[in-house]
């Protein structure tokens, strides 16, 4: 067996992560860490539920002491997705993002090297890099470190952190940076999931500024498989940008093509005020991976979009627990008296 230490496998990414690992890797035993914050749900893994190569461990990433027991090692992977993902919610309350990003990071580092493990990933974004302007060169994983919100910098302390942890502990450590993901179980507090469900509900859609901001959309699969291969092939200490190959809209197109798809009208889209510090642009260059790990994005967003929507058409009860709040009570009723769990409350 290969033994996987997912931190964050009950959100967006990793619950896609832990789902592609099951089915392609069939020695991979699974320990998921995750604290259930809102943006947690183990409703995205109902489908896998049971699965004996899987166990769910609530958790804290920035306690790690309350639930290390429960995850001994030797680890042969741990995954590092756990965080505060959310720009808006930085700008409110960057302390959270800090306690989780920064000291769950650092928590994270520790805990692998004293449990052993043999390569450590950090799942890193592209906003670390900061905004590009329209003509602009995409993102090496050379341009300069420039985070404009708090969940950026929160993530490029994370970042930096890791790289300590390997040039001064000789942790196996991998960096990925990967720009904007779409695909299923994305929580709906995003553009591509809001967008979706509010056209869907014939509810306005509410888009900062001018909406010709611009970002590099990858489908999560492809995201995934770009970890797996860093995980399995991934060179210690290196960084790998990881972006779409023909991804790059402005968020005013994409609502286009969305609504386009669904046959509603232009007229649901209401222009709001901005984000502060909005970005304007991301593009990243993967040549790096491309030519060391062999990795290529599959999916293009002329499939991944109407498959998108497609998605949350049939899978409207999923969306609609996790709008009304309902999906809180999940973790409760299927693990509550039999785990207990270790870690902090759920915020
Ligand atoms: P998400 O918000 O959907 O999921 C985050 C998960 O982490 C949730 O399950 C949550 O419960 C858990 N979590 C939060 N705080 C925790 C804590 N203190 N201890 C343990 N678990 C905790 O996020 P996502 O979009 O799936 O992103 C996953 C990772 O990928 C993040 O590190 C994010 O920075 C990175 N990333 C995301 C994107 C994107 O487009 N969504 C792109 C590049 C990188
Ligand atoms: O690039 C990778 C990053 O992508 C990840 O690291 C983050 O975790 C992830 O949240 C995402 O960040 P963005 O800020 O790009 O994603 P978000 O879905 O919040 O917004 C996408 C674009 O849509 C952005 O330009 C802001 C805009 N937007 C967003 C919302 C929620 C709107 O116009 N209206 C909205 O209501």
């Amino acid at each position: 067996m290969t033994r996987w230490l997912v931190t964050g496998g009950a959100g967006f990414i990793g619950s896609n992560f832990v789902r592609m690992l099951l089915r392609e890797r069939p020695d991979a035993e699974i320990v998921n860490v995750d604290l259930l914050t809102y943006a947690g749900n183990l409703e995205n893994l109902a489908d896998v539920e049971g699965d004996p190569r899987l166990r769910f461990v609530r958790g804290d990433v920035a306690a790690t002491e309350t639930w290390a027991a429960e995850a001994r090692g030797p680890w042969d992977f741990v995954v590092h997705f756990a965080a505060e993902s959310h720009v808006d919610r930085s700008i409110e309350d960057p302390v959270t993002f800090l306690r989780t990003n920064v000291t769950g990071t650092q928590r994270m580092l520790d805990f692998a090297r004293a449990e052993g493990c043999g390569t450590y990933v950090q799942v890193g974004t592209d906003e670390v890099y900061g905004t590009l302007a329209p003509e602009d060169p995409s993102f090496t994983i050379d341009s300069p470190i420039r985070p404009n919100s708090p969940y950026a910098a929160s993530k490029a302390a994370a970042d930096l952190l890791a790289r300590a942890a390997w040039r001064t502990h000789g942790l196996r450590v991998v960096t990925t940076r990967c720009s904007n993901n779409y695909g299923p179980y994305q929580f709906p507090e995003k553009f591509l999931p809001l967008m979706i469900t509010n056209a869907m509900a014939d509810l306005p859609l509410p888009v900062y500024g001018d909406g010709l901001q611009v970002r590099d959309w990858l489908h999560v699969d492809d995201h995934n498989r770009a970890i797996l291969l860093a995980a399995e092939r991934g060179r210690a200490g290196a960084v790998y940008n990881i972006g779409g190959h023909d991804g790059e809209r402005t968020n005013l197109a994409m609502l286009r093509d969305i609504l386009s798809i669904l046959g509603k009208p232009e007229s649901l889209i209401r222009h709001v005020e901005d984000r502060k510090g909005h970005d304007r642009r991301y593009s990243i260059d993967s040549s790096v991976i491309r030519a060391e790990l062999g990795w290529e994005p599959t999916v293009t967003l002329e499939e991944g979009l109407p498959a998108l929507v497609e998605w949350y058409r049939s899978h409207r009860a999923w969306w609609d627990r996790v709008k009304s709040g309902a999906y809180r009570g999940y973790y409760e009723k299927m693990y509550g008296a039999r785990l207990g769990g270790g870690g902090s409350p759920a915020r």
